[in-house]
């Protein structure tokens, strides 16, 4: 079959030599709230009340900007329950509990989820584990660009299978970067004048444990597992943290 052939031909994803589950364990053991948001207020050694209220708060408005423009495309948007995948400390958690009372989050970190469970927050549940049910709303930012794309895909897929049918994603993945961080290890698609494609995750191995580092995802392939998902009604808007480009990805499962 030649389009069997064609498919075949489509290299597979080169495989990661590092163990970022290692490296966030280690970052939620000692810098769980700087592992999220990368201001230095939020280091263990800064961290006050009002500056963890802050971390708190920017998960709020997080929450309620992307239901809002959920709402704004979907006037039925109502979810009764969400999943929010790579949870870190419950930043994103407690108020898509609040909003649902209904939430329940995911992290590979057992140090993170140790923290998340410190506070208290009515309707939020925590775990390691996909859940063995379905969801309204499937929630994941800054979180895929940390997982390196062939472990990734596999999760989307499994995390789209727990999608309600009508129910809703906001998803952010990273894309590309800029020339200038063509050296970052991680990345795998740098666009330069002439749009290079690089990959230099070899120097992954060379760097301690405990270090955050960058995937670059392929849209085709993304795409290829939401549409397969039913998740067919998509929008897209660039995200741009300091030249590392992406896209947070808005859809409904339609069928
Ligand atoms: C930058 S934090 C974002 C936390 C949360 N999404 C937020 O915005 O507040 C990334 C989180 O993804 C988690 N993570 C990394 N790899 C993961 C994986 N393979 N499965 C689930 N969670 C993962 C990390 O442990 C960390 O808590």
């Amino acid at each position: 079959m030649v389009f069997h052939a064609l498919f075949n031909r489509r290299p597979a994803p080169e495989q990661t030599p590092r163990d970022t589950d290692a490296d966030w364990e280690e970052i939620g053991r000692t810098h769980p709230y700087f592992g999220v948001l990368t201001d230095p207020r939020f280091r263990s050694e800064n961290l006050t009340e009002e500056s963890l209220a802050d971390f708190f708060r920017s998960g709020e408005h997080q929450i309620n900007h992307e239901a809002g423009l959920l709402r704004g495309r979907y006037p039925d948007f109502a979810p009764r329950s969400a999943l929010d995948f790579g949870c870190g400390v419950g930043r994103l958690t407690r108020p898509l509990a609040l909003m649902t009372g209904d939430a329940f989050g995911v992290d590979i970190a057992e140090s993170m989820l140790a923290e998340a469970r410190r506070q208290e927050c009515e309707g939020a549940t925590f775990g390691r584990d996909l859940p063995d049910r379905h969801f309204d709303w499937i929630v994941s930012l800054i979180v895929f660009q940390h997982i390196p794309p062939e472990r990734g895909y596999p999760l989307l897929k499994a995390l789209m299978a727990r999608l309600a049918v009508g129910g809703f994603i906001t998803l952010q993945f990273a894309l590309y970067r800029d020339l200038r961080h063509a050296s970052v290890p991680g990345g795998r698609i740098v666009m330069g004048e002439d749009l290079t494609t690089v990959s230099n995750i070899e120097a992954l191995r060379d760097l301690a444990k405990g270090e955050m580092v960058m995937f670059d995802y392929d849209l085709t392939v993304i795409c290829a597992i939401l549409f397969n998902a039913g998740i067919t009604d998509l929008e897209l808007s660039h995200t741009d943290h300091g030249g590392f480009h992406g896209a947070s990805i808005r859809g409904r499962r339609t069928a």
